[in-house]
């Protein structure tokens, strides 16, 4: 398995090129089921995950044409609407699968994805939204198999907000007869990305973004073009890693609209930003102010920051509260960074962080991918060597993150 090699101590200067968004481009790249037209995506991450999704897609029919980040996916003849246990065990996102395949197909047996290091992650929102759009749906043998001749719109609240959930319900609803109303909507980003997509491709879609999305069903969907949105967690990832290191960085391609509430912290942690119409300056301080944060849906906080933000408030200045909200077991890294010899005490779902004079580098393991992301931001101010097992978690959702990185000047390598 890799592993990454850290030296600690380097100031990250420079240039670093944002990537599309991985979870932008999940959904966005199951959306193409819905047509039978040919639709092309630019600016798809070059990630594990996406090239997981692509082979499951391959699987159940669709032609896949892929050119640097360039993909072409043509659902003309969809032979096999399944997603097979061995796929999505490695890639939980196969379950926005699901929702496009009941629409175009009216079948689907998708394998439940099973939890996760971070939490259960169970998926009966999904399931209880395609019910209430008509879907006869049973869960057997690990799998939910969806059977409907055509899904009617449907007025759905979701007991929570769930990003994927409303992916597929959103997705699921284009082709049904009738308005689909969904409540409680999941307002982020991603949401609002992939339904500029499924409207460029025939879709009416009101109120993504908002916590009300309004669809109205349409006989079929046609083939478009769609760019995906820069990756606004990578672009977080680097803001930390820049803020860690007292550096001086100019993310390309970012987005900063997407971030407010993580700007909002950098710049109580006492960092300087200056935003440009799409790339981003960061300027911090030798020495960083603890930040308390509470995860919670858009606009607020995201959870896939926590972890790297974590390691900011190790080697702050005072202490801090972190509370995670979201989910139930996303604060694996704490053991990880208190290897480093970070000072954290867990509560539940709160961690209390008192900042040290210093980290010392150390043998830790990836358990998933932010938790892998907050150990290389860590690693890059950590005294000595650290060494990251199981970075197949990174290799995930940061593209080419060594080569980035070292390009601003940080001392890491990969070795087999
Ligand atoms: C998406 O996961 C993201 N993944 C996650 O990013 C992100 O952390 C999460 O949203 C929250 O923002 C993708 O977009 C591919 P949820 P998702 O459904 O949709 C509970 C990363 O690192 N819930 O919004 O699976 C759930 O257990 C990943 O890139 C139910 O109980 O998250 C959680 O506690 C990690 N039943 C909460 O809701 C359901 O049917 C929010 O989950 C659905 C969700």
């Amino acid at each position: 398995m890799d592993k990454l090699l850290i030296a600690g101590g380097a100031r990250l200067e420079g240039e670093v090129a944002i990537s599309g968004a991985k979870n932008a481009a999940l959904p966005i790249l199951c959306a193409a089921l819905l047509s039978a037209e040919p639709v092309t995506f630019t600016n798809v991450p070059r990630l594990r995950d996406i090239a997981t999704l692509l082979t499951l897609l391959q699987q159940m029919g669709v032609k896949v044409e892929r050119d640097g980040d360039t993909v072409t996916l043509d659902a003309a003849a969809i032979t096999e609407p399944v997603a097979p246990y061995e796929m999505v065990k490695t890639m939980r996102a196969s379950i926005l699968t699901l929702g496009p395949l009941a629409a175009r197909c009216g079948e689907a047996r998708v394998s439940l994805p099973g939890g996760c290091a971070i939490g259960a992650r169970p998926v009966d929102q999904h399931i209880k939204g395609l019910e209430a759009m008509g879907a006869a749906v049973e869960v057997e043998h690990g799998y939910v198999h969806v059977k409907v001749p055509r899904l009617k719109g449907a007025s759905i609240v979701t007991d929570m907000v769930t990003v994927t959930g409303t992916e597929n319900l959103m997705m699921a609803a284009c082709l049904a007869e009738g308005e689909t109303v969904i409540d409680n909507a999941a307002r982020e980003p991603e949401v609002v990305d992939l339904a500029n997509c499924l409207i460029a491709m025939g879709a009416k879609i009101s109120g993504a973004g908002y916590d009300v999305i309004r669809i109205q069903g349409v006989p079929r969907l046609h083939g478009a073009t769609h760019r995906i949105m820069p990756d606004r967690i990578e672009t977080g990832t680097y803001l930390c890693a820049a803020a860690i290191t007292g550096g001086h960085v100019r993310l390309t391609g970012a987005r900063t609209s997407s971030l407010d509430s993580v700007l909002v912290k950098l710049i109580e942690a006492g960092c300087t930003l200056k935003s440009e119409p799409d790339a981003i300056q960061i300027s911090a301080p030798a020495h960083l102010a603890a930040v308390d944060l509470r995860t919670a849906p858009y606009p607020a906080f995201p959870t896939d920051m926590q972890a790297q933000f974590m390691a900011l408030d190790c080697v702050a200045q005072g202490s801090a509260m972190i509370r995670e909200t979201i989910f139930e077991n996303r604060f694996m890294h704490a053991i990880e960074l208190q290897r480093l010899g970070a000072n954290i005490r867990i509560d539940g779902n709160t961690a209390v962080v008192q900042g040290v004079e210093k980290l010392q580098g150390a043998t830790v393991m990836a358990t998933d991918l932010r938790a892998s992301a907050s150990l290389v931001v860590a690693a890059l101010v950590a005294e000595g060597e650290t060494i990251i097992e199981r970075i197949y978690h990174l290799d995930r959702g940061y593209e080419r993150l060594e080569e980035k990185l070292s390009a601003l000047g940080a001392k890491v390598r990969r070795t087999s």
